[in-house]
């Protein structure tokens, strides 16, 4: 067995840009696999000029001769993952039908699960801000043992509507408890419809193990091209403000059905700056105009959180939600190290913070934590119990930078951006492999 997967997971709470270092990296490898979550994610590719943006199938699937795999950890959208197929084939990315592989095992969002994943949030105290892809409900019917996996939608009609029907059983009777009737679900129309899906997605349905086995004996490239991040852990993260599925390396590696022993190297994937979607601690945001609800407030004044935002375009790929805006958290990396296995880091969007350095007259980096009257050096997980967000503790560089695209190395860095990148390395514990310089696929620095 060899040790052939690169692992590209993200450091915080997603968006920090994983797809392109994940393309760049999958140049070299002959595979790329999603393992984890579903079309909570959102990945935007550039390909011929024009801007593609994938929320399952792995970008890395417009290089050609690549093989795309959809592992057994995700979660399916069928009528979503249809539709992307449609796009990648109008959009000139051939031999689609040999090179994507849909793992038999993952399995299937329905329509009632994204009208459950909105009661939850509508019963909770605190809604957790989810994406309302029907997520969290699929990998609890998953859990549970009643949930539909790809390879069922490939049934016979009637057998499929019998799976339809276990796991829809106890679902409507509470639709019909929360006067939601218009939910209850016909397990007979619902058989049909995604038994049609069933029928398109056949040509790449297989079981993937085959295919991985040979690729780790043969010390072929495998990029897993992580989704959602970290912090957004079920086991990991900030419980209960976290996704369904596990994201760190460790939960990628299962997803994609590959053995541990085959783990290369992790890459964490970082902003200058950190965002956050949904609800939860965040330790380093700064003050913004969006209110409880996540929506922004217009006709403010710009405050530091709504700088990085507008300069960053700091909004959802896949709700189009404003996401909250923060400074760097270096101390978060450090755990990230730990319990994600990262590597090496890749920074994004040093451009953008340099422009926040120009327009605040500052930039700061959290390096320590101030938490229940100690100074520590990691997130700690007993929040809940004491109420209490960790308060930072930063350094401040004076000013921004300008980069330009003639800058190809570390050296050729402004002085003030390699600072920053020294920084973030000693308080991390993490060496700074790449930098995201620019928007491109190429404005990535990698650095020796
Ligand atoms: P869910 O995954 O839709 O259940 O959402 C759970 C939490 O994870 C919410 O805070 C979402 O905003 C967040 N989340 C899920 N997927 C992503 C992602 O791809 N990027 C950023 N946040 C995400």
């Amino acid at each position: 067995m060899k040790r052939c997967v690169t692992a590209v997971v993200g450091c915080k709470w997603g968006d920090e840009g994983k797809g392109k270092i994940a393309s760049l990296v999958t140049k070299d490898s002959q595979f790329v696999i999603r393992a984890t979550g579903g079309s909570n994610a959102g990945h935007t590719v550039i390909y011929n000029g024009k801007k593609l943006a994938l929320h399952l199938v792995p970008g890395g699937i417009t290089y050609p001769n690549k093989i795309g795999i959809i592992g057994p950890g995700t979660v399916i959208d069928p009528k979503v993952l249809l539709d992307e197929i449609t796009l990648l084939k109008n959009s000139g990315v051939t031999d689609i039908e040999e090179r994507l592989k849909i793992s038999g095992r993952a399995h299937v969002v329905f329509p009632w699960h994204k009208n459950l994943d909105e009661l939850h949030e509508k019963v909770k105290e605190n809604p957790i801000g989810t994406t309302k892809r029907g997520i969290g409900p699929t990998y609890s019917d998953k859990a549970t043992r009643k949930g539909v996996r790809i390879y069922d939608l490939l049934l016979p009609v009637d057998e499929l509507e019998k799976k339809i029907r276990e796991d829809v059983f106890l679902h409507n009777q509470l639709f019909l408890a929360n006067n939601m009737e218009e939910c209850v679900v016909d397990s007979k129309e619902f058989a049909t419809i995604f038994s049609e899906y069933g029928k398109l997605l056949k040509p790449y349905v297989t079981d993937i193990l085959p295919i991985l086995m040979d690729a780790v004996s043969n010390n072929n490239g495998i990029v897993i091209e992580g989704a959602q991040a970290y912090r957004l852990d079920n086991d990991d993260g900030e419980y209960p403000d976290v996704t369904s599925s596990h994201p760190v390396a460790s939960g990628c590696l299962l997803g994609a059905s590959l053995p541990p022993q085959s783990l290369k190297i992790v890459i964490g994937v970082d902003k200058a700056y950190n965002t956050r979607v949904g609800n939860g601690p965040f330790p380093t945001e700064l003050p913004s105009s969006i209110d409880k609800n996540g929506n922004l407030i217009t006709g403010k004044t710009m405050l530091e959180g709504d700088v990085i935002r507008e300069l960053g375009h700091e909004y959802g790929a896949t709700t189009g939600r404003p996401r909250r805006c923060g400074w760097m958290d270096a101390v978060m990396l450090r755990n990230a190290k730990y319990a994600c296995g990262v590597d090496v880091l890749c920074i994004n969007h040093l451009d953008t913070l340099g422009e926040i350095g120009r327009k605040l007259g500052y930039i700061k980096i959290c390096v320590d934590y101030y938490y229940m009257g100690k100074v520590i050096h990691y997130y700690p997980d007993d929040t809940n119990l004491t109420h209490q967000i960790p308060e930072p503790i930063y350094v401040t560089i004076e000013g921004g930078w300008k980069i330009d695209k003639s800058m190809r190395d570390f050296f050729s860095l402004p002085e003030s951006a390699k600072e920053f990148i020294r920084i973030v390395e000693k308080a991390s514990e993490i060496p700074v492999k790449f930098v995201g310089i620019g928007p491109a696929n190429d404005d990535i620095i990698e650095i020796f």
